[in-house]
């Protein structure tokens, strides 16, 4: 049997004190009423010193102040707020703490009479992912870098032994004396073949590690480029199109974008079993949407992307880090046999 009870006022009051959140309330005027612990851990204040204090004491700025008195305002007009939201607060010893904030009117005989923080200390949290995307973002720089050193390098280091190869079969097989015969000039013909093959799949792989023609001529002939590539050696209709001004975007965006896109059509080429794939690139004022989409078979989206990367498949995830890099935001859409479309949108 289930025993019904009914919280007595200084239940009530233990759980406020012993919350792990700082929770606090102030009136119209501003004046701290009251505190709890975590909100005199929080601020280094003892709940003497708050009391009565003014809470703008505790903002680090006019930029925080501004931001406290527009939740105040949207609260009494009945506006949208999301909540919690972002705020700082400056502590006794100077130093500031970001806190994720709720924010919520006291109301009494139906009039508002002050208001009531729940406030959790994210600092820590924060300046770990800072750390966290710092460093992604100079991995993926000196792996752009590495790249770009190996592609330069299969072009002008590995690539001329192999035409110099190709020139002198030309010669000897096209040569009048002595006369060859029948068989040595189809093996001559053969080897001459092999070893274009072999140039061409040097080249393409060099492309593909950092193509040239993003460098020399920007993300809109790279992204025809990969597209005619689709076509040609997959057998996949793909088309750039472009809506929008066209303008050249600052060259980290332009090679994120386009790495972006080769990953896209890469997952289209390896898993979708598609026959289209379209390439749009739509130049706003303030920002620039990319979007991937392939009419294949389509795949449950799992339900956290970051989650692929714990076994193994960093395709999905490294186009969402790549994304959130260029300040940008990355959205899958899939469906089983309805294709797989993938939209980046930058603000620039
Ligand atoms: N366009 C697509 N069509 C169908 N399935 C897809 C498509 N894109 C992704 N998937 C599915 O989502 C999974 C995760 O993709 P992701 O790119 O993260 O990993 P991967 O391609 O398997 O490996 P990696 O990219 O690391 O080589 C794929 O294994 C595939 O099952
Ligand atoms: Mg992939």
């Amino acid at each position: 049997m289930e025993t019904k009870f009914e919280l007595r006022e200084q239940d009530y009051r233990y759980l406020f004190d012993n919350a792990s959140d700082a929770m606090w309330v102030h009136d119209m005027e501003g004046s701290i009423l009251d505190g709890n612990k975590a909100f005199e851990n929080l601020t280094g204040y003892t709940r003497d010193e708050l009391i009565g204090m003014n809470v703008t004491r505790l903002l680090v700025s006019e930029e925080y102040l501004n931001l406290a008195r527009d939740v105040r305002r949207r609260l009494l007009n009945g506006e949208a707020l999301e909540q919690p939201y972002e705020q700082r607060l400056l502590r006794k010893d100077g130093t500031t703490r970001i806190v994720n904030m709720a924010t919520s009117p006291v109301i009494i005989d139906g009039e508002v009479r002050g208001f009531q923080h729940v406030a959790r200390d994210v600092t820590e949290e924060k300046q770990l992912r800072e750390n966290m995307r710092f460093y992604v973002q100079q991995i993926t720089r000196a792996q752009e870098d590495e790249r770009k050193r190996i592609a330069r390098e299969l072009h002008d280091e590995a690539s001329p032994p192999l035409l110099l190869l190709i020139q002198r079969l030309d010669t000897v097989s096209s040569g009048t004396r002595p006369r060859l015969s029948e068989s040595l000039k189809n093996s001559l013909e053969s080897i001459r073949r092999q070893a274009i093959n072999a140039l061409e799949g040097l080249q393409r792989y060099a492309q593909s590690l950092r193509p040239r023609i993003l460098d020399d001529l920007g993300l809109l002939p790279a992204l025809e480029w990969m597209a005619e590539d689709l076509v040609k050696e997959y057998g996949i209709d793909a088309h750039v199109e472009v809506i929008g001004n066209e303008r050249s975007l600052l060259a980290e965006i332009e090679l994120l974008l386009f790495r972006i896109a080769q990953e896209a059509l890469s997952n289209t080429r390896r898993h979708a079993e598609a026959s289209r794939a379209w390439i749009t690139m739509e130049f706003g004022d303030d920002r620039v949407v990319l979007t991937v989409n392939d009419n294949g078979k389509g795949f449950d989206l799992p339900q956290r992307i970051g989650d692929l990367a714990s076994v193994g498949k960093l395709g999905l995830v490294g186009m969402q880090e790549r994304a959130r890099l260029i300040g940008g935001g990355l959205r899958l859409q899939s469906e089983v046999g309805k294709g797989t479309t993938v939209t980046v949108e930058v603000p620039i």
